[in-house]
């Protein structure tokens, strides 16, 4: 029996980069996927990856910079399969500029798909959830939440309060048996990152901050979301789990 058997996960971001990473681990240990980003392209070859592993994945694209378009793909998620056992909230934009020079659409793009949207999403799955008898839910936060980051305004004040989001759900749907936890990971290689981090010298000071002395790449962050999702962590809940080489231990 493998860690995942027979659950459906619903994984948000999953066109590419750690979301993607996650789709086929979650498929490697028995998972059903149910794919959901923008790049229908992109989708297409991941569903298509899952299948040839043997198990099921189908796709939906929509666009969470539309809370209507989040709230109608999590409706539409729960008809595939008949049910959503695993949430993982990884869509996620950050749009690094310095304070004095964030504008405010960037601002609210990032809200609305870092948080507006991954909510109201997440309150649809959690209604099918408490009628299924439980459920996990991953939000994908950001060591930028748990500290702070030069340039991300924006983007720090969305993943720490994800965190709290994490926190406040966890206590008020406990009693469903639905465990909702957050992992923040350090910079991970992933097309977000290449764009965020193209200044090497920036890069190369983030470098030396990290005690592990590397970058992540997306399958580092995979295993822990694994667990979270898994029986072996039914007791957790309301936790953040850094992923981080030791970055927020300083
Ligand atoms: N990479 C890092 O260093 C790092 C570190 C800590 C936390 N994180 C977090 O990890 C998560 C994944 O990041 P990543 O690095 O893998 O990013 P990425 O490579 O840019 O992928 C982001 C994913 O989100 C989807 N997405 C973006 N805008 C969307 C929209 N408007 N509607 C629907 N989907 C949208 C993208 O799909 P489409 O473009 O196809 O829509 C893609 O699948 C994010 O929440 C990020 O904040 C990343």
């Amino acid at each position: 029996m493998k860690l995942l058997e027979g659950k459906v996960a619903l994984i948000t971001g999953a066109s590419k980069g750690i979301g993607r990473a996650i789709a086929l681990a979650m498929a490697d240990v028995g998972a059903d996927v149910i794919a959901t980003a923008r790049t229908e392209e992109e989708l297409q070859e991941l569903c298509e990856d899952i299948r040839r592993k043997g198990r099921k994945a189908e796709y939906i694209v929509a666009d969470l910079r539309s809370t209507e378009e989040a709230k109608a793909m999590a409706r539409k998620a729960l008809q595939i399969f008949g049910r959503v056992d695993i949430l993982v909230n990884n869509a996620g934009v950050s749009y690094p500029q310095p304070a004095l020079e964030t504008t405010e659409d960037r601002w609210d793009e990032t809200f609305q798909i870092n948080l507006k949207s991954l909510f109201f999403l997440t309150q649809i799955i959690a209604k099918a959830m408490i009628e299924q008898g439980g459920g996990k839910i991953i939000n994908i936060s950001s060591q930028a939440g748990l500290v702070g980051l030069e340039d991300h305004a924006a983007y720090c004040a969305t993943k720490s309060g994800l965190i709290l989001l994490t926190k406040v759900l966890a206590i008020e749907w406990g009693k469903y048996k639905i465990n909702v936890n957050a992992v923040a990971p350090t910079i991970i290689m992933t097309p977000m990152a290449e764009k965020a981090w193209a200044d090497v010298k920036k890069r190369e000071e983030a470098l030396k901050k990290i005690p592990i002395g590397r970058f992540g790449q997306p399958e580092d962050v995979v295993g822990a979301v694994i667990f979270l999702a898994s029986s072996y962590a039914d007791l957790i809940t309301g936790a953040v789990l850094p992923i981080d080489g030791g970055y927020t231990a300083q």
